[in-house]
């Protein structure tokens, strides 16, 4: 089925200049851009997108790279959209991603690796929610 996922492009790709070129591999693989902002996080809004991390031994780190500059966020649409947009990122540790996915391409640490997608459906309507008010995802 059609269905959407939720991306963020992180500091780290922003500050190198990849905004382009990932939106390019993102519409090339066949997704539809539904809505879509550059804003930057604060880190009381970074550590209230990623608060299921929160018991995590990253997550303070996490929190202050993810507000440490611009971002843009995206809500995405294409057939069976959270699986084939994790399969077009590749693993979360650039170092382990595959040739030619977008973390591989574009991400030097696991920290910052270039880009977030969403791991389910259910997480992907919550974290696109988080960003986007219901008449922007309509
Ligand atoms: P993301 O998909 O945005 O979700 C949580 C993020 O935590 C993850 O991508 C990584 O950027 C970051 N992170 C940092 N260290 C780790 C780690 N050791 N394991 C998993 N995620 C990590």
């Amino acid at each position: 089925a059609t269905n959407r996922t939720f991306t963020m492009i992180k500091p780290d790709a922003v500050n190198n200049g990849y905004i382009g070129a990932i939106l390019n591999d993102i519409v090339e693989a066949g997704f539809k851009i539904v809505a879509m902002k550059y804003t930057h996080l604060t880190g009381g809004t970074a550590g209230a997108f990623y608060a299921v991390h929160k018991e995590r031994p990253f997550y303070k780190d996490l929190v202050a790279f993810m507000s440490s500059g611009p971002i843009v966020a995206a809500i995405l649409e294409k057939e069976n959209a959270v699986e084939d947009f994790r399969k077009l990122i590749g693993a979360t540790d650039p170092s382990k991603a595959e040739a030619g996915t977008i973390r591989n391409k574009y991400a030097k640490s696991i920290e910052a690796n270039a880009v977030h997608g969403s791991d389910s459906d259910e997480n992907a309507a919550i974290e696109g929610s988080f960003f986007f008010s219901a008449l922007e995802q309509y």
